[in-house]
């Protein structure tokens, strides 16, 4: 089995005291940790911004992979990339130039992602896979965390899996929606070797975390 990165999304965590949740899921063995921004436009729901992704960055050393759920998007990568994140992934639908996008995260000397939408189909990657370092399938409708995983999202994830492995290019392979003990081996299973998992890993408090994350990795 290929080794599996667990990514906790921090809209789970105690927004009252986010800087002890990071450290906490630092300290329980999260090897990245995942941002949700969201602007009541894309996706409907309202979370953070850049100004907290900075308030953030000194409590962990670990990966800041910043899902951007947001249209437009251009005009805020910059303010990203300088508030600490280590991986900016946009959404392909969130338009209208995946392209040139993906080259200004790249020239901010960031890993530029991609993320596909569950009615998104995995050939929309094509053009741009040589520009990426990580592809995220989202496997529920971006926007809350706590739902259903979409079963139809495992044939996307093989098909992404073919395509990554044909470009020889060491690309990360990031799956986000309704990850726990039932679907984090299948969807490793299928090819995926990132985790997203939100209320699977702050389930139980902060004594939890260690666990939920060992069990998410399947140790
Ligand atoms: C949904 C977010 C996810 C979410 C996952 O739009 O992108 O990262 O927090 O939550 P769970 O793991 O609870 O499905
Ligand atoms: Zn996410």
């Amino acid at each position: 089995m290929q080794n599996v990165r667990i990514a906790p999304s921090i809209l789970s965590a105690d927004f009252a005291c986010l800087g002890e949740e990071v450290r906490a899921i630092d300290a329980a063995g999260a090897d990245f940790i995942h941002v949700d921004v969201m602007d009541g436009h894309f996706v409907p729901n309202l979370t953070i911004g850049p100004m907290v992704v900075k308030a953030l960055r000194g409590h962990s050393d670990k990966v800041f992979d910043v899902h951007l759920m947001i249209s437009p998007v251009d005009p805020y990568v910059e303010e990203f990339a300088e508030a600490g994140a280590d991986i900016i992934t946009v959404h392909a639908e969130a338009g209208p130039h995946i392209h040139r996008t993906l080259q200004l995260i790249r020239s901010l000397g960031k890993r530029p992602g991609v993320s596909l939408n569950p009615g998104t189909p995995a050939d929309v990657v094509d053009m741009i896979i040589d520009d990426v370092d990580l592809i995220l399938v989202m496997s529920v409708n971006p926007g809350f965390g706590g739902q259903k995983f979409i079963e139809s999202q495992l044939r996307k994830i093989e098909a992404l899996r073919a395509k990554i492995d044909a470009t020889g290019r060491d690309i990360r392979l990031e799956v986000d929606g309704g990850i726990n003990a039932e679907t984090a081996p299948r969807v490793v299973a299928a090819g995926a070797d990132v985790l997203v998992a939100g209320s699977a890993t702050f389930k139980g408090g902060p004594d939890a975390y260690a666990s939920n994350i060992k069990m998410l990795r399947g140790e």
